[in-house]
């Protein structure tokens, strides 16, 4: 588990901002890939706020994750261009496939699905995204390939 005495340093080194924060919860993230456990409390304590509040800010914003991801991130787009072209088949049968929910991580830790709204290819879906690289036209096929190629 994360040093508690690293995650306290980490705030610290923040608390003098106006609106500390999110900048608080980026540099957890940056540092550890998630917000670790026990950090949220801490942050609380540091802030002077409740650990409801900080909870609240961590699960409002998708950056944030609670668990760190897998070694690859694959996206599927949820937004309306891809949705008209099968984009929400795509991730049903993606999920029940490695039976995961969204934001889940395959046991062997090598992928992690997210959903994403809109990646720029809206002309050419359903689009999917591994790790930095956007990927057009994206079926279950190529799908599977996908998932092959990282390693779930
Ligand atoms: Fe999917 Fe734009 S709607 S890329």
């Amino acid at each position: 588990a994360p040093d508690q005495t690293e995650i306290s340093d980490i705030i610290a080194s923040h608390t003098h901002l106006e609106g500390p924060m999110l900048p608080i919860l980026h540099a957890l993230q940056e540092r550890y890939g998630c917000i670790p456990q026990g950090a949220e409390a801490l942050i609380a304590t540091a802030l002077n706020i409740t650990k409801a509040e900080v909870h609240g800010v961590v699960s409002f914003y998708h950056d944030f994750r609670e668990e760190p991801t897998g070694r690859h991130v694959i996206k599927i787009c949820r937004a309306e261009a891809c949705k008209s072209v099968g984009a929400d088949a795509l991730a049903a049968s993606t999920l029940a496939k490695l039976g995961l929910d969204w934001h889940g991580t395959t046991a062997n830790g090598a992928v992690t699905i997210e959903p994403v709204y809109c990646l720029g290819l809206c002309a050419c879906g359903p689009a999917a995204m591994v790790d930095n690289k956007v990927v057009a036209r994206v079926d279950d096929a190529r799908m599977a390939a996908l998932l092959q190629e990282a390693g779930a």
